[in-house]
Order: C-alpha cells, then sequence, then structure tokens
C-alpha cells in the first residue's frame, strides 16, 4: 500500500512522543488521519482507550482505516512495576484488542515493540536473537509482539531503542530528563555508563515506519539508528551539542546509584542492529549522532528562550 494523499490512517496513543512524529509524517503525506489517545493534548486527538475493546473498536470501526498503528503504551519502567494490571492491560491487552479489529478490518496492522526485551545475555542483538524480558513493562511489551506475530494476518511488529523525540513538551525519556536537570542549574550530570543501548529517533522512525509499510514485506524488525552508545555517551554528546560542555560536568557512576529511583530491572545491554532492514535495503535509519544533533537544536531553541 502507498501512505499518499487520502490514505485513512487510524492511529492509537498518538499523544506521546513517537506520536508527535507519526503525526506530522502522516500528515506531510496526506493521509487522512484519526489520532487517539488517553490524553487529548492537541486539538487534533479523539479519546480512545485500547484497554476497552467495545469502544476502541467503535473508533476505529466508524473510521474505516486501510492502516492502525498503535503507539499507546505504559513506558516508564517504574510505573510498570507499581501498576502491574494496568501495564499488562495497556501493553498485553491493547495490542492484542487492536489486533483483533484489524483482522476484521483485513487491514495491515503496526505495533511497536521494544529493545527492552532482552535480558542483556550478549552485547548485540539482531532481529532472530530470543528475547529474554527482564521487567514488567519489557514482559508485557514481548507478550504484545508474540500475540501480534502469531495471530495478526498483516502485521508489523517494529522494535525501537532508546526513544528520543517529542521535545521538552513530549519527551519523557532520558535526553529530556539530562536536559531538565540542566534547567534546574545543575552543574555537574550523574550519568550511568554501565548501561548500553541505540539511541531511536522518532522522526527517522515514523519516516521507517512509512516506508516498511510501504513494502508490504510484513513481519518483525528491529529499527533503531545505527550506531549505539552508553548512556555516558549519550549525554556527553548532548551537552556537548547544547555548547555548554564548558559549564556542565558529566560524571560517569554505576547503575547502582540509581538503584532507589530506577529499581525497575533493566539488561546491560539492549543494542540492536538492524539486520531484516538492513539486508532488504528498507533502513531508513540515521546514525544517532546525527539525529541527536538535529534533535538538540530544538532545546537549544527552547533554552534559548529562558
Ligand atoms: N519511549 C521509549 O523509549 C520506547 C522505546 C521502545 C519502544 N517504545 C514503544 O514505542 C511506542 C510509542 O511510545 P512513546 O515512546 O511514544 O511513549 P509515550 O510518549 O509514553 O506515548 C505513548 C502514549 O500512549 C498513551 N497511552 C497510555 N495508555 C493508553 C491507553 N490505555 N490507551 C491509549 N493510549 C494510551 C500514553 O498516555 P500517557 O502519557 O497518559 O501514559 C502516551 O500518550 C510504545 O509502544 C512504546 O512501548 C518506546
Amino acid at each position: 500500500m502507498k501512505i499518499e494523499n487520502g490514505t485513512r490512517v487510524y492511529v492509537a496513543g498518538c499523544g506521546g512522543m513517537l506520536g508527535d512524529a507519526m503525526y506530522a509524517r502522516l500528515k506531510g503525506a496526506g493521509a487522512i488521519i484519526k489520532a487517539t489517545d488517553i490524553n487529548c493534548i492537541e486539538s487534533w486527538l479523539e479519546y480512545g482507550d485500547v484497554r476497552d475493546l467495545a469502544s476502541i473498536r467503535k473508533s476505529i470501526v466508524d473510521f474505516n482505516p486501510e492502516l492502525i498503528i498503535n503507539l499507546a503504551a505504559l513506558t516508564d519502567l517504574e510505573f510498570c512495576e507499581k501498576e502491574q494490571e494496568n501495564s499488562w492491560l495497556t501493553n498485553g491487552l491493547g495490542a492484542e484488542n487492536l489486533g483483533l479489529i484489524a483482522n476484521e478490518l483485513d487491514v495491515p496492522y503496526v505495533y511497536i515493540s521494544t529493545a527492552g526485551i532482552f535480558g542483556g545475555e550478549r552485547d548485540l542483538y539482531h532481529d532472530f536473537h530470543v528475547p529474554n524480558p527482564l521487567s514488567v513493562y519489557a514482559q508485557s511489551k514481548y507478550y504484545g509482539e508474540q500475540y501480534v506475530r502469531n495471530s495478526v494476518r498483516k502485521h508489523y511488529v517494529l522494535r525501537a531503542g532508546w526513544m528520543m523525540g517529542g521535545g521538552p513538551g513530549k519527551d519523557k525519556k532520558f535526553i529530556n530528563k539530562i536536559y531538565k536537570q540542566i534547567c534546574s542549574g545543575a552543574k555537574e550530570l550523574f550519568v550511568v555508563d554501565d548501561k548500553l543501548g541505540t539511541p531511536t529517533y522518532t522522526v527517522d522512525f515514523a519516516n521507517g515506519l512509512c516506508g516498511i509499510v510501504e513494502s508490504e514485506q510484513y513481519g518483525l524488525y528491529n529499527q533503531v539508528c545505527n550506531g549505539a552508545a552508553s548512556r555516558f555517551v549519550v549525554a556527553q554528546e548532548f551537552v556537548r551539542l547544547m555548547g555548554l560542555a564548558d559549564k556542565v560536568k558529566v560524571t560517569v557512576v554505576p547503575s547502582d546509584h540509581f538503584k532507589e529511583q530506577y529499581f525497575a530491572p533493566r539488561p546491560a545491554s539492549e543494542k540492536l542492529v538492524n539486520l531484516k532492514l538492513n539486508q532488504r535495503g528498507l533502513n531508513l535509519m540515521r546514525d544517532w549522532h546525527v539525529c541527536l544533533e538535529e534533535y538538540a537544536e530544538v532545546f537549544k531553541a527552547d533554552y534559548a528562550r529562558r
């Protein structure tokens, strides 16, 4: 299928970091979008809860989409440990609910999984390595992934890494956590170097997603930026790009330093490589350094306004 002027696309959970880039990418292609979320923080969002099959079914069937994209998730690992039932209902049952509807309508369905489903036993994971999810978040996402792969006829499961995107207003993850510390006047940032991963820029991810859907090569794909890093290296690079290297020091600490705050289990490495996308010529992701440079411009502009 082509994603072009008039293509009808339903996006659940579109109010978040990835939703921001996904909406812009689809809008740019001229698609007719129905974007829903449980938090309607934009004028273009309507209410939709993926946990509630009857109401989300009505929301989707009424729109009659040609493509369903499910971005809805609870992504805070500590919150998921504390609110386990909600995590399973959102990340697991939500994946099922939209999968049932996609099968009923016989339309393609995109589910976003995570590098966090791996257990950290190896340094680098390609698409065929076997997951070993450690946290409730990772277990519920892996459940969703497996359901979709086993039960949805026209499916794409795309595994993202350390997501960055959405800017100061929507980014709930690492870059914005670092930025908030900078804004609150921190002169020293404590960052771990014993956690490895693959930054994943939402703008590239949304673009890559469209390319994969247009290829009609259904299945499971790792889709992360090219390259990999530790949290420390990413933080250092972000501070440098912000032009603050001589004002803000980045200091290495072990993960133990944050054991109270970040108590959910995390793998030592969740580095992914896009083996299948590379082989099929579908890898539209850029190197994470290039992406972070582009993304840092948003924060630089925000910082200058303060
Ligand atoms: N963020 C990452 O680092 C990361 C990494 C790998 C994969 N992913 C996956 O990428 C996808 C997009 O996540 P994201 O990074 O854009 O995270 P996000 O910013 O948290 O976006 C997810 C959105 O889903 C909403 N939501 C939560 N429960 C819902 C429900 N029951 N029904 C409908 N919407 C609901 C969230 O609302 P609230 O804000 O109120 O919770 C949020 O607006 C998810 O599948 C996530 O698991 C994310």
